[in-house]
């Protein structure tokens, strides 16, 4: 689904006068996402993680390196609409991202984009929004919803532009706990049962221990790859990096330290008691 080659991106930055300045924000990077698979992307303030999501989705280009996307490369402009309906993004601020009067417009706004008529067009809307859970407020304004119902109008739009990809860059950071948990619990719909390629960006490390594989970036590069328990195993390396590990394995980890022998290193509250 996703290839990422030798990619280099800097961002030039031309503000001050008669210098310039370029942020190096990602180095290098090689990495393969396949189809059906969900992988949180980790990683300390800077580390290149939106601008990684921006380059995924076409906003921006490599400076060096390419990206496809199906086969695709991001670079070529022919293809730029076909990438971003191949592969959508949620951002972490529902409400940047709002621009109609009713919730159903919303969600229509992606594919009447993508010159999607009716009745094909209501057919999606109304799917994508009975999906999310959100049928009872068609007709509300977003800016009448909390955050978690907004965020929740966002992923029905990309939805019913039937994104085979979906990029989510921290789509829970201003949510409180049950909105986070109802995103987490549709995305996770969305990757089991609608097998949906996911690449979820978060600095909550009980989200990331859900995914398939983890990926976490440091200074632009790659620091750490494998499956959760590979990668929260490792949790010197990750505090290190200025990271956690979800709050059960670390106990397990403190633990062992004081002579308890673990079989694995729990990942969430059911493992733990299983163990212990
Ligand atoms: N528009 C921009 N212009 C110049 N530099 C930028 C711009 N956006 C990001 N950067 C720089 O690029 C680097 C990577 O930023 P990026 O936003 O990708 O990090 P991030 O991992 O998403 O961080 P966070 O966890 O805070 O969201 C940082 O050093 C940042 O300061
Ligand atoms: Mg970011």
């Amino acid at each position: 689904m996703i290839k990422i080659e030798n990619l280099n991106f800097s961002y030039k930055d031309n503000s001050e006068e008669n210098e310039i300045k370029s942020t190096q924000a990602l180095n290098n990077l090689n990495l393969s996402i396949k189809e059906g698979e969900f992988v949180a992307i980790l990683g300390h303030n800077g580390s290149g993680k939106s601008t990684l999501a921006k380059l995924l989705n076409g906003q921006i280009f490599p400076t060096k390196g390419d990206i496809l996307i199906c086969g695709m490369n991001t670079k070529d402009e022919k293809k730029i609409w076909d990438i971003r309906e191949k592969c959508s993004m949620v951002f972490q601020n529902p409400d940047n991202q709002m621009v109609a009067t009713t919730v159903e417009n919303e969600v229509a706004f992606g594919p009447e984009n993508l010159q999607v008529k009716n009745p094909e067009l209501r057919e999606r809307v109304d799917e994508a929004i009975k999906l999310v859970g959100m049928e009872n407020y068609k007709k509300r304004s977003p800016s009448a919803l909390s955050g978690g119902q907004k965020q929740r109008v966002s992923i029905a739009g990309v939805i019913a532009m039937l994104s085979d990809c979906i990029i989510f860059d921290e789509p829970t950071a201003m949510l409180d706990p049950q909105g986070r948990n109802d995103v987490m619990e549709i995305i996770h719909t969305l990757n089991k049962k609608y097998k949906k390629t996911v690449v979820h960006i978060t600095h909550y490390m009980e989200e990331a221990a859900l995914a398939d594989r983890i990926i976490v970036l440091n200074k632009g590069e790659k620091a750490l790859e494998g499956s959760a328990r590979e990668v929260f195993s490792k949790v010197k390396e990750m505090k290190d990096l200025g990271l956690t590990v979800p709050q059960v394995t670390e106990i397990a980890y403190e633990l062992e330290k004081e002579g308890y022998n673990f079989e694995k290193l729990p990942l969430n509250i059911e493992e733990f008691l299983e163990l212990v």
